[in-house]
């Protein structure tokens, strides 16, 4: 899942952000978890609305992993964090730049202390990261 302007990475301040698209990473992701013989869904929104719909929809829908970089949101929203909170998911957060290196405003997040774990600075690759352990842990489930 990818909160808001994460539609317009590859445009969007690449010195924080880098040079792929969404579309991009998002087929890596795909590609991977079909290598890995699972399926994975992709969702980008700028409206919080939208992004907490799509947890909601996350309950009933067979998913068994989530990975999100909530973007600003990540800052400012409590009611997207109610809503994984909610569906009792387990999720890693991810974001592209390291959030501790930037403005004190990033350096809280709303999500962290509810998330299985955190992935930031680690640019397009952090997504595969955290893939690849989601994969792991469903491997594990499924065994
Ligand atoms: C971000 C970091 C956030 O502070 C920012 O608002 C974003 C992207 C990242 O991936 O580095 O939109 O989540």
């Amino acid at each position: 899942m990818h909160g808001p302007n994460l539609n317009m990475l590859g445009r969007r301040e690449p010195q924080y952000y880098g040079a792929d698209t969404l579309a991009s990473i998002d087929a890596r992701l795909i590609e991977q978890s079909r290598a890995a013989g699972l399926s994975c869904t992709t969702f980008q929104s700028n409206s919080e609305a939208a992004l907490i719909e799509r947890i909601h929809a996350a309950f009933t829908d067979g998913t068994g992993f989530v990975i999100i970089n909530p973007a600003a949101y990540t800052h400012t929203s409590v009611a997207l964090r109610d809503a994984l909170a909610a569906v009792k998911l387990p999720f890693i957060e991810v974001h592209l730049s390291n959030v501790h290196a930037r403005e004190p405003f990033r350096h809280h997040s709303y999500f962290s202390d509810l998330a299985v774990g955190v992935i930031c600075g680690l640019g397009a690759a952090g997504y595969g990261y955290a893939l690849q352990h989601a994969i792991d842990y469903l491997n594990r489930q499924m065994s």
